[in-house]
């Protein structure tokens, strides 16, 4: 490594490593020791001391059905109970649980107990309609009180919920409801965003119709932007009338800690989303311990976690996490980007957060931004309330890291950069922000417990220094515990036989650095995308755009992207002749618009080019490495031998 490429490292402030639940490096290795020694034990212990449990459990990991592990089997408890009422009785029920500002500005703010009271309102409601335990609800709701209190009222009644992302498409809800057979929804009329108001309920009633949906007996309609909205007489109710006549009083459903809390689709490497199936015990577990060692979490906090609900961020750093810990949070329903790009910095100001969890995506929109219009440049608000930053979803590159040390901490707060899964359910390697000395662009070691490898196709670790698949050696408490309707699946993706059914396959590739064992990811190993944190199959796309009447045959590969990380770039093949000049630009649009007609905004590609077929081994295998350097703009390098059809590279340039 040359002198210019030297890596800067940042060691955690004295006073970091005297208040943090993970002191020094000598305390995380104390703790991966313990784990280490006695596994079972670690995770015990823990399970005992941080969740209250109706009925104690006497087993802590079940492994007789690998790898369908089970942890805490014979203990039941209930989640909204350990996030809501045991904080109030704890005497916290009149301290800020939400700070929920609008996409206007407007500020609304729910104490514990407040919380708690809608919660069990809209529990009640749901038990009226005869939502029961085991029952999946789906909930469509964009970032809002409703959505929080919606998941919790689910778990204390022991429904399942499985959120959909408010930008996904009608078709896409109505895929997901049918896979979970669900016999709830739980919509708005609309949402605010970015100072417009977008109409949601009419895509709710768009999927209800595509047929499938026979399950869902009633729709709850949260009223949001107002205006009309077409509500179906026998199935659709106002969330507010639903409530308005409940008590404030729900007996929570004590489940067994398997009971599945939710289940959330995501992206594979097929063309169909897998439904991953979340417990409640193990993963309200992690939830707190990660919120604990993570995120430091003092009761003074004021916490922000800018992602979601609809991603599995959303559900762990918003909805579980920092209520089973008692802490105040943000909840926010607009964009970074209105009125200005300075609405993270002055919320932070205005609101004294403590501890901001986001995306790279975001930072480098955002330093984009600040380099366009100083105004918005983050020292230009009072951000000193801020002790801790986090970065999750993809990579951060070391330039970003840095702008986001130097000018949204001051030089004065650790950044973890926390690698972790839909399927993982929390944090799994990641700085403790005082202890590991950080490393931009490395998120460093494991989390106290997890223990994480980098091996070859063959399961044998590999040397530090060498790149490689990234695994998990040992359950955990708050993994994935199946895919929903389709075990097979769950196994053959995670448990797979080249690594003898023993080691959970993240889906990511691998570094650890040769002298600190530091891991550095270096992104998918199978045929799924990043595109601004959010996970998009390829398949996914392609099956979207070859689902369109004009299109023969589409391939999709990433490409990389200042902003985004990585970007979706389509090769498709018409049915009809390669269209050029005017008649392309007005194709690329009416397939973007399909695309994202089909799954959502999100999935749009960002560079569609036509050929008039696509580069072909001869025996007829798409050559998608070829694509990827066509991609990027990069002259063909590789061998083209073995292509059947060279002179179709020409076409594809773009
Ligand atoms: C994939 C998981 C975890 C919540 C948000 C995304 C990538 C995530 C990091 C990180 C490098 C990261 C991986 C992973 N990823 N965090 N800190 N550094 N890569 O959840 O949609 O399930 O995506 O996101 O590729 O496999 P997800």
């Amino acid at each position: 490594m040359s002198n210019e490429q030297q890596v800067r490292i940042y060691n955690p402030s004295e006073e970091m490593v005297k208040n943090a639940a993970v002191s020094g490096m000598d305390g995380y290795r104390a703790l991966c020791k313990e784990a280490e020694d006695d596994y079972e034990g670690f995770w015990g212990r823990r399970a005992k001391e941080l969740i209250d449990w109706k009925v104690p459990f006497t087993q802590v990991l079940d492994e007789s059905n690998a790898p369908f592990f089970k942890w805490f089997a014979d203990g039941k408890l209930n989640v909204s109970y350990n996030c809501l009422d045991r904080n109030v009785n704890n005497g916290l029920g009149d301290k800020v649980a939400l700070i929920f500002e609008g996409d206007n500005g407007d500020v609304t703010r729910v104490t514990y107990k407040d919380l708690l009271a809608r919660v069990s309102k809209f529990a009640n409601a749901l038990r009226g309609m005869g939502v029961k335990k085991g029952d999946r609800v789906v909930i469509y709701l964009p970032m809002s009180i409703e959505g929080v209190v919606a998941m919790q009222a689910c778990a204390r009644i022991g429904a399942t919920h499985s959120i959909v992302f408010g930008g996904f498409s009608a078709h896409a809800l109505r895929d997901r409801i049918e896979d979970a057979g669900a016999v709830a929804l739980i919509t708005s009329d609309g949402q605010h965003r970015g100072g417009k108001a977008l109409p949601l309920k009419p895509i709710a009633d768009e999927a209800l119709s595509l047929g499938g949906c026979d399950t869902i007996k009633n729709v709850v309609v949260v009223k949001r932007t107002g205006g009309d909205c077409n509500m179906v007489a026998g199935r659709d109710v106002w969330f507010h009338e639903a409530c308005a006549s409940q008590s404030e009083t729900c007996e929570p459903e004590w489940v067994e800690a398997e009971h599945p809390l939710f289940i959330l689709y995501t992206s594979g490497s097929t063309g169909k989303p897998k439904g991953v199936q979340h417990s409640s015990g193990g993963y309200l577990l992690q939830a707190v311990l990660s919120m604990k060692y993570t995120f430091d979490i003092k009761p003074n906090d004021v916490f922000w976690c800018t992602a979601d609900i609809g991603w599995v961020t959303g559900h762990t750093y918003i909805t579980y996490g920092p209520l089973a810990c008692g802490a105040t949070e943000i909840v926010f329903e607009g964009v970074p980007t209105y009125p200005d790009a300075g609405r993270f910095w002055k919320m932070i100001q205005d609101h004294k957060v403590s501890i901001f969890y986001t995306a790279p995506t975001a930072i480098r929109s955002l330093i984009k931004a600040a380099d366009n219009n100083p105004a918005v440049h983050p020292t230009k608000y009072d951000l000193s309330s801020l002790r801790l930053l986090g970065s999750v979803g993809e990579p951060i590159n070391p330039a970003a890291w840095e702008w986001y040390y130097q000018n949204v901490g001051g030089s004065r707060c650790p950044i973890v950069d926390t690698f972790w899964q839909t399927e993982t359910g929390a944090h799994m390697i990641t700085p403790m922000p005082g202890a590991t000395p950080m490393v931009p662009g490395s998120c460093t070691l494991p989390f106290p417990g997890i223990q994480a490898a980098v091996v070859d196709e063959t399961g044998t670790e590999v040397p530090w220094g060498q790149g490689g698949i990234l695994v998990v050696k040992k359950p955990w408490p708050s993994m994935i515990r199946t895919i929903w309707g389709d075990p097979d699946r769950f196994v053959k993706s995670y448990y797979p036989a080249d690594f003898q059914g023993k080691l959970y396959l993240a889906g990511d590739g691998a570094i650890r650095d040769v002298e600190t064992g530091y891991f550095t990811i270096t992104g998918r190993i199978d045929d799924v995308l990043n595109v601004s944190g959010h996970r998009m199959g390829t398949m996914e796309i392609e099956s979207a755009l070859v689902a369109h009447e004009k299109v023969a045959e589409a391939a999709v590969v990433g490409r990389p992207d200042d902003v985004t990380g990585e970007a979706i770039v389509a090769f498709v093949v018409l049915k009809g002749p390669r269209p050029t000049g005017e008649e392309a630009a007005k194709t690329i649009k009416e397939l973007q618009n399909w695309v994202g007609h089909e799954i959502g905004p999100i999935a749009k590609p960002k560079d569609i080019r036509f050929g008039e077929n696509l580069p072909k081994t001869r025996s007829g295998k798409i050559m998608r490495r070829l694509l990827r350097q066509l991609a990027k703009g990069e002259d063909v390098t590789q061998d083209t031998s073995t292509l059947e059809n060279p002179h179709i590279l020409e076409q594809l340039k773009g």
